[in-house]
């Protein structure tokens, strides 16, 4: 399948009592499409609001940048003209670190998570990465649910990581470039028709 293939997939959502009257006219579809400076207004009341300690502007601004010289890889999710979620990965040697995977909480539940952390997942896989990683506060369930269903498993622990508060819990998925992770990738898309 190719980039531009799965840019242009489309999934149909229900649509969400709250947010119907600024979409009734649009489409409610999720389209996923690679992140731009654009964006980054749309994106910080998010960010914001899920985070204890958000990124600025500056930040996604500089890791745009990154982009460019393709140390990274960002993607956002629209429904009409919402934003309504986004994520990204930081390249290190063989592996694809997950730096931000974020949900509006109106759009939370309805797999948009996982449409991102797939397409992360597919876009690993094609770079040639052997493992992909991530950082999780320990209390974060719902976070670790989503990773855990792509194979992901924990492999340590980093002690006071979040606000020198939480531990954060480093989660593994190895063999990215194995038949297994593509058949379960391929799972995870079925699922979801
Ligand atoms: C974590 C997060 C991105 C999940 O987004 P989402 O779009 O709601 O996730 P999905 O709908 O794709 O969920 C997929 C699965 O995760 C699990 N899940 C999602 N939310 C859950 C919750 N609140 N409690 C338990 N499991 C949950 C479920 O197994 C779900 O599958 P199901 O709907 O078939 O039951 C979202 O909660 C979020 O933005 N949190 C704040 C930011 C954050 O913590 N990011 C992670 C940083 S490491």
């Amino acid at each position: 399948m190719s980039i531009l293939d799965r840019f242009i997939r489309a999934k149909a959502f229900d649509r969400d009592e709250d947010s119907l009257a600024k979409t009734s006219e649009q489409s409610q579809d999720l389209v996923i499409v690679p992140m731009r400076r654009a964006h980054i207004r749309k994106i910080m009341p998010i960010e914001q609001q899920v985070y204890p300690r958000p990124w600025t502007a500056q930040v996604f601004v500089e890791e745009l940048e990154q982009v460019r010289v393709g140390k990274r890889h960002y993607l956002v999710g629209t429904i009409g003209d919402e934003l309504v979620g986004y994520g990204g990965l930081l390249y290190v040697e063989n592996d694809a670190h997950v730096t931000n995977l974020a949900v509006h909480p109106m759009w939370r539940s309805r797999g948009i998570a996982t449409e991102l952390l797939l397409d992360l997942a597919w876009e690993a896989n094609r770079r040639g990465c052997e493992a992909m990683t991530l950082e999780v506060r320990h209390t974060n369930v719902a976070a670790q649910q989503v990773y855990r269903r792509f194979g992901f498993v924990p492999a340590g622990v980093r002690k006071k990581y979040y606000e020198n508060r939480d531990d954060a819990i480093v989660m593994w998925c190895a063999g990215v470039q194995q038949p297994e992770f593509v058949e379960q990738l391929r799972r995870i898309e079925l699922d979801r028709i």
